[in-house]
This record gives structure tokens, sequence and C-alpha cells, in this order.
């Protein structure tokens, strides 16, 4: 990774825009991260940003005055606020906060962080971070949906524990992870072309929840990021995308169609219903067996041991992929812990899929419940090893794949 980041970012002009919240402390970490990949980097700070780090500690960490307002005399004499626009090959906002985002969705600039984001004809990358309730504003997505729809990238925010003791999305991305996010979008900006216009994608995303009683299911630890992002990769290269998402707590991504689901039977009764289309790529963790019959009360606990009395699911895939009518492209995905590659191409031919996307589970940093994956995708005469990182890369790779394998 340390190779790959300084080709993209040695001797690029970062700016670093900081915004007002408690996630500012680990701007200071990315400032080193940047610099160690070789940019040069400017930092501006909001006010909110100063109540939680200091000017001095920016200052210390990337080797220049930080800026810290339009109104000051004598840094806006050694550069001013348009020339610093202008010196930027890349802004990056770290942590940007919802009123941040309403800002730039609206075009404020009345301080130094939104003129320099109206000023300037870089790139803006945006990594947000907020209490996980603001996050999910409509609001706040209106805003977001805005940004993307203008060309702004964004990283995270992640899933998990939040400052107030709550947890949600809304923690700001690890910086190594915004680094990787910015080497991404530097080495290939995300393709927007139009591939797969006039092309119906279903996208089927997170795990299933089978119940047991009206209290208790039987779940798996999919996350649902990978479907995500792969709806949000689709849809940016022109697709009409549906996505069947089983119980997770993810934004939809933008112009992207959402049907929510719980069980494998109602995925199933989803994703057929969603019918027909072009390309079909299950990517959720779709449960085997579910129980014959939910009980309708509370189970008691009785005796020693409880035997469940489970049945198979319906085979979404296999199903979607007999019915070969009208689609061009069905992808499955295979989670192994052992033997990848041959339970992928067992997967391949046994569904008769025209795709299979293998990634190994059970091992650390990778996976489940991880933003970041090393997978593997297997076609009848050939297959390719993505590079492991960031979901939401592989997520382009794996629809560029897609877009090839169309015109094979
Ligand atoms: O055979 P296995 O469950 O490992 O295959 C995984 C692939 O099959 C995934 O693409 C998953 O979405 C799909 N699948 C399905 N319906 C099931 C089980 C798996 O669509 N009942």
């Amino acid at each position: 990774m340390a190779k790959e980041s300084e080709s993209h970012l040695k001797g690029r002009h970062v700016l670093l825009c900081v915004g007002g919240g408690i996630a500012a402390y680990k701007a200071l970490e990315l400032v080193r991260r940047l610099r160690d990949a070789g940019a040069e980097v400017q930092v501006a700070m909001t006010a909110g940003a100063q109540h939680f780090v200091t000017p001095l500690s920016f200052q210390a960490l990337s080797g220049s005055p930080t800026r810290t307002s339009l109104w000051d005399s004598a840094a806006e004499a050694s550069m001013g606020h348009i020339e610093l626009a202008r010196w930027a090959d890349r802004i990056v906002i770290a942590p940007a906060t919802a009123d941040l985002l309403a800002k730039l969705a609206n075009g404020f600039a009345d301080d130094l962080v939104t003129t320099l984001c109206l000023a300037t004809t870089a790139p803006i990358s945006i990594a947000p971070a907020m209490n996980h309730r603001m996050w999910l504003h409509p609001a706040t997505q209106a805003n977001l949906a805005t940004l993307r729809g203008r060309g702004v990238q964004v990283i995270g925010p992640e899933d998990g524990p939040l400052a107030e003791g709550e947890s949600g999305p809304g923690r700001l991305s690890e910086p190594e992870d915004i680094v990787a996010g910015l080497l991404a979008a530097n080495a290939a900006t995300p393709a927007t072309d139009n591939a797969l216009k006039g092309l119906k994608v279903v996208v089927s995303a997170g795990p299933t929840y089978e119940d047991l009683d009206p209290v208790r299911y039987l779940g798996n630890r999919s996350s649902g990021k990978m479907g995500f992002a792969v709806a949000a990769s689709a849809r940016r290269r022109g697709a009409e995308v549906v996505l069947v998402a089983g119980p997770v707590h993810l934004p939809t991504p933008a112009g992207v169609k959402r049907v929510d689901v719980r069980s494998a039977a109602q995925m199933h009764e989803a994703v057929f219903a969603a019918f027909p289309a072009d390309i079909y790529i299950g990517a959720a963790a779709v449960a085997d067996y579910t129980p014959r019959a939910p009980a309708a009360n509370k189970i008691k606990k009785s005796n020693e041991s409880l035997a469940l009395d489970l049945v198979r699911t319906p085979d979404i895939l296999a199903e979607v992929a007999a019915q070969t009518q009208g689609l061009k492209l069905v992808v499955g995905f295979a989670a192994e812990t052992e033997n990848v590659a041959g339970y992928a191409r067992g997967k391949l031919v046994a569904k008769r899929l025209d795709l299979i996307v293998a990634n190994r589970v059970g091992v650390a940093d990778g996976g489940f419940e991880s933003d970041q994956n090393a997978m593997t995708a297997f076609w009848q005469d050939g297959e390719r090893v993505f590079a492991p990182g960031p979901k939401t890369r592989l997520a382009d790779e794996l629809v560029d794949l897609i877009v090839e394998r169309l015109d094979a």
C-alpha cells in the first residue's frame, strides 16, 4: 500500500479542511499519513474545529501555517484564499460535519473553508463524521446526494461506537482508509460513464434473519457493505439499480431503488418482483435454513437441550440463473473459510453462474464485517485477482469486470 500511495500522492498538493467535530483529532494523524505518502499538505480549519484541536498542532505536523480565517490579513498577504484554492490538487474535508455538508450542498461561502471549497476547481473528497441520527437524517442524505451528483467523493463514515456512547453509522473513517480512498480516487476516478445505461441491475445485499419466535432469529454476520457498494457503482455507470437489502443500517446509495426485506423468503419474493432485469448480482448472505414453523409465542426454556427443526430456503441465486430469460449476466458471491478457489468454481458450475466472486472469511481484516476485502472472481475460462483494499474500490473494479464480461 505504501508504494502505491507514494506513486499517486507524491508531490500532490492536498488542502485538508477540518470541520468542527470530536473526530477532528483523527485529522492530525491524517496529515501525517498524507505526508508519508508524499503529499504536500496545507490545513484550513473551521471555527468549530478549533474548539477541538489547535491550529498549532496542525502547523507542527503539516509544516505550513494553519489557515483559520478569511479575515487574517497576514495569511492573506502571503497566500490569498483564492490562491490557496488554486494551489490545491485535491481538497479533503475531514471530519465533514452535517453543517458543513449542508453549506457545501447549498453553495454557502460564509467562512474560510466553505469559500475555499466554492473557489476551487480541484476535486473534493469528504470524510463525514457525526451522530448517527444526524447522518441518517433525510436532510443530510439529500445534501450528500447533491454533493455526490457533483462528483464529490464520499469516504465513510464507518458504523460503530460513537462519541456519545451510542452506536451506528457516523464514525470518521480511519486515516489510512481515507488515504486509501484518495488513492483510489486518484488512480481511477470512479467511472461515471454510461457503460451500463439502459440496463437494469438487481443486487441483493446483507444478511437474512429467520425468525424462531417473536423475539429470536437466526442471522449471520454479513454487513451488506459490499452489495451496497456494488449497487452504488452500477448506478454510477448509468444502470437502473434495484437493491434488495436484508436487515442492515446502511444509507441508500444515491439514485438506487431500495427494497428492505428480513427473511430469505422475503428476499426471494422481492428479487423476483424486481425482474425482468439484465443483470443479477447476489451479494446477500442468504440463510440456507429457516425454522420449519416459527413459534407464535416466545419459546420457554425447559429441557437441557433444544433441537431446532430447520428446512432449506430457496436458493435465490440458483433459481435466478435457471430462468435465464432476458438475463445477460448472473453474478454470485462465495464466502469460504478454506479451499476458496475450489468451492467457488464448484458453485459457478452447480448454480450455472456467469461469474462468481470469492473471498475468504474468518481471517483478520477482511470478509463480512470489515470495510476491507480481498477477492478473486472466476468465470468459465478465466479468473481475476483483485488487490486487497476498501470494498468501495473493489466494487468499482468488480463492476468494471461485469462491463467487460457483458461485452465478452
Ligand atoms: O452456496 P452458497 O450459499 O455459499 O452460495 C452463495 C451465493 O448464493 C451468494 O451469491 C448468495 O447470495 C446466494 N444464495 C442465494 N440463496 C440462498 C443461498 C445462497 O441466493 N438460499
